[in-house]
């Protein structure tokens, strides 16, 4: 067991010196051999961006100037609300969630205790903000363990191959690929710069609980926030449309693949009216780039006959923890059990 005996103190990084300290131990810490091409805080807008230093909680020695190297370790502590989308649950099943990311302790004072004093912070704040759980991502199992965390939920990991992708589909849509109608693959302008119509935004959220065994739970999620989420840089969106209904498209299908520098090659959200519609989609799009194999998150939720089609594209199939979990209340344990074990967190959702 590590011990702290200096004397030291939190706080919100709210200066344009402390943010910049923040994101300078997030990429010496995170991003150690892969210099980007953009900001760190431009792969999580909505806790890392202008607004979000409320946020981030960091630790520094008392009486330092935490613009320096006193600056010891950081976490993001983002707390939203995961719900149930049917109307027979509506008001009951939620839970309040805060979502712990961009863990780091300053690599020389790594292995002293700060990130175990950190996290009992968080935890503290969460509690005393009325969170049922913390909840965060990682592959560092034996560490998160050792402070308290157990796996929660699942994530299947489908991987599809694009000779699969592309013979299943010219199969069953073969009027529709070979007349590029019904999929007819579309990378809308503005989503990466904001301007998404908020009617295709609350389409594409609609869809992202449509064909799930209820009670389904997801994170809410704004249009607005969706919309934020939508810049994140080496990100795209795929959008397969219909006719155009008042002047906007029908959308058949969205799907999300990679997310700055993580889940590059993986579909890591999506939603459909129609799997084989999806499929088209994946197939026209893993073709265009180049790609032998594409990756999909799917909810261990979904409903059985879109398992089957997919199981048909699938050449490996996985089953993963979604997520590491520490609930902070006895009472509504059950309940966050049921939400992580029935629900999905979405690729953008996680911090
Ligand atoms: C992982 C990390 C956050 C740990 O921070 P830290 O301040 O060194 O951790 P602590 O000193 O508070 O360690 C707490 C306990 O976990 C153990 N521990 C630390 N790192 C560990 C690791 N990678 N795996 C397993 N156990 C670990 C410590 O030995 C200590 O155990 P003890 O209390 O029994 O002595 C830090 O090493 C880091 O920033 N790594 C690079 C970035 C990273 O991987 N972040 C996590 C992404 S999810």
């Amino acid at each position: 067991m590590t011990s702290i005996i200096a004397d030291y103190e939190f706080f919100e990084p709210q200066t344009p010196g402390q943010q910049f300290a923040r994101d300078r131990l997030l990429i010496e810490c995170l991003r150690p051999d892969k210099p980007a091409h953009y900001q760190i805080a431009e792969e999580y807008p909505l806790v890392l961006g202008p607004e979000g230093s409320r946020h981030s909680i960091c630790v520094a020695l008392k009486g330092h100037d935490p613009g320096t190297s006193a600056f010891l370790a950081h976490a993001n502590l983002w707390f939203r609300t995961m719900a149930c989308g049917t109307e027979l649950a509506a008001g009951s099943s939620t839970v309040k969630l805060g979502l712990v990311g961009n863990v780091a302790t300053n690599p020389r004072e790594q292995g002293k205790g700060w990130m175990r004093t950190l996290l009992g912070e968080i935890e503290r704040r969460a509690l005393s903000q009325g969170a049922d759980a913390i909840v965060l991502w990682s592959d560092l199992e034996s560490f998160y363990q050792k402070l308290g965390f157990e796996p929660a939920g699942t994530e299947i990991r489908m991987t599809l191959s694009t000779k699969k992708l592309r013979r299943y589909s010219q199969a069953n849509l073969k009027e529709n690929l070979d007349k590029a109608v019904g999929v007819k693959v579309w990378l809308p302008d503005g989503y990466r710069t904001g301007e998404l119509p908020e009617a295709l935004i609350e389409r594409m959220l609609h869809l992202r609980s449509t064909g799930f065994n209820q009670p389904f739970f997801q994170l809410e999620r704004s249009p607005q926030e969706f919309s934020e989420l939508l810049k994140i840089p080496d990100l795209s969106l795929f959008v397969g449309h219909g006719e155009n209904s008042g002047g906007l498209p029908t959308i058949d299908f969205f799907f999300i693949v990679g997310k700055g520098m993580d889940m590059q090659g993986i579909i890591h959200e999506w939603g459909t009216t129609d799997m084989n519609l999806l499929i088209g989609g994946a197939a026209i799009v893993a073709k265009h780039v180049g790609l032998d194999e594409l990756t999909i998150l799917v909810p261990p939720a979904i409903i059985s006959e879109r398992l089957t089609e997919l199981r048909r594209v699938c050449t490996r199939s996985e089953h993963h923890p979604m997520a590491w979990v520490k609930t902070l209340n006895p009472k509504t344990k059950p309940l966050v059990e049921q939400a992580l074990h029935k629900g999905f967190i979405w690729g953008l959702d996680s911090i």
